[in-house]
C-alpha cells in the first residue's frame, strides 16, 4: 500500500501482518522500549483539521520513538485561516518533501482528495464519518490479545453508528475477519441500508448484547448530527447506556471497549468504565501507540521501495 487511508481497501492477510507487527512493538513498548529506528531520517508531519487527544499523541509518540523528525501543524494558525485551500496546503507541504502525511479532517473523502496531490504516505486519521482506519485496526488488537483471536466472535458495536467512522472501520475490518456483527442503537442513529452489509441490527440493548464477546460502546457524535434528532441524555443512557444490568446479558468474560473520547454516564456508566475485569478502554490506548508504529513502518518500507525505484 501507499498510503493508509481505510481498511475498505485491505486483504485480510495485510490487516494480520499490520497487527502482527504492531504487537512486536506493544510488547517492546512493555519491556525494553527498543524498537530500533526505522523511521530515522523521515519526517512526519500531523495535520488535525479537528480536535484529537489519542490518536495526535500516539502518532507523535509513535513517530518520534521509531526516530522520525515529527512536526505537530497547528491547523488553527495556519494559512487556512486566509482563505488557503486544502489542496493548495497540501501542496505546499509537499515541497517541503515530507515523508509521512498524518491528516484528521471533518469532512469525508477530504484525505483522500489530499493523498492524490503529495508524492509521500498518507495516514487517515479520520475524514468525517467516513473511516478511522487505525481506530479499527488497534481495537482489533486489543480484542485479539483479550480474546486470543479476532474471528469467530460476536461484536455488539452499540450508539451512534450513524455518524461514526469508528463503527465504519470496524465493520469493515471484523466482517472481513469473519465475525459476528451486531450494531445496536435507535432507529434515528443506525444508518438506512445497515442491514445490507452483512451485519444484524437491533434497536433493544438486552435482545443485542444475548452471548456478545465483544460490546463496544460510541458516543453520540453531536458534532456531525447537522440537527437529526438527538434524545435527551437521561433518556438515552436509560435506554443505550452501558450500565451492570445491561452488561449481563453479554457472555460473562465479555470486554467491554469505547474509542474515547467518552461520555459517561450518557453511553457508558463510569463503574463499567473503570472496571478493569472487564474494561480495555486503557488498553485500546496502549495498543494506538504500537498500531500506529507498525502502520508508518510499513508505509516508510513501501516508500523507500518506491523512491529506490525512481519514484520522486
Ligand atoms: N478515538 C479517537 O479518535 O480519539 P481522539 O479524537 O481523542 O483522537
Amino acid at each position: 500500500q501507499t498510503h493508509l487511508l481505510g481498511i475498505e481497501d485491505l486483504h485480510p492477510l495485510e490487516i494480520t501482518m499490520l497487527l502482527d507487527r504492531a504487537n512486536v512493538h506493544a510488547e517492546a513498548e512493555r519491556g525494553s522500549r527498543q524498537h530500533g529506528q526505522p523511521l530515522k531520517g523521515l519526517t512526519q508531519i500531523n495535520m488535525f483539521f479537528e480536535a484529537s487527544t489519542r490518536t495526535q499523541a500516539s502518532f507523535e509518540i509513535a513517530g518520534k520513538r521509531l526516530g522520525a523528525d515529527v512536526m505537530n501543524m497547528a491547523m488553527a494558525a495556519s494559512s487556512l485561516k486566509k482563505g488557503e485551500t486544502l489542496i493548495d496546503t497540501a501542496l505546499t507541504l509537499n515541497a517541503m518533501h515530507p515523508d509521512l502525511l498524518v491528516v484528521r479532517h471533518p469532512h469525508s473523502g477530504a484525505v483522500k482528495l489530499l493523498a492524490d496531490k503529495v508524492n509521500c504516505a498518507v495516514l487517515n486519521a479520520g475524514d468525517g464519518r467516513h473511516e478511522h482506519p487505525t481506530q479499527a485496526l488497534l481495537d482489533a488488537l486489543t480484542i485479539k490479545r483479550a480474546k486470543g483471536r479476532i474471528h469467530r466472535l460476536v461484536i455488539a458495536i452499540c450508539g451512534d453508528i450513524a455518524h461514526s467512522r469508528v463503527a465504519r472501520s470496524n465493520i469493515h475490518l471484523l466482517g472481513k475477519m469473519e465475525n459476528r456483527i451486531r450494531l445496536i442503537g435507535p432507529p434515528t442513529l443506525i444508518p438506512a441500508g445497515a442491514a445490507e452489509w452483512g451485519v444484524e441490527v437491533y434497536g433493544d440493548m438486552a435482545e443485542g448484547l444475548k452471548g456478545a464477546d465483544v460490546v463496544m460502546m460510541l458516543r453520540l457524535q453531536k458534532e456531525r448530527m447537522d440537527g437529526a434528532f438527538i434524545p435527551s441524555e437521561r433518556e438515552y443512557f436509560h435506554r443505550f447506556g452501558l450500565n451492570a444490568e445491561k452488561l449481563a446479558h453479554a457472555k460473562s468474560d465479555a470486554i467491554v471497549m469505547h474509542p474515547g473520547p467518552m461520555n459517561r454516564g450518557v453511553e457508558i456508566d463510569g463503574t463499567i468504565a473503570d472496571d478493569i475485569n472487564r474494561s480495555v478502554i486503557q488498553e485500546q490506548v496502549e495498543m494506538g501507540v504500537a498500531v500506529r508504529m507498525a502502520a508508518m513502518e510499513l508505509l516508510a518500507e513501501n516508500l523507500r521501495e518506491r523512491r529506490e525505484k525512481g519514484a520522486p
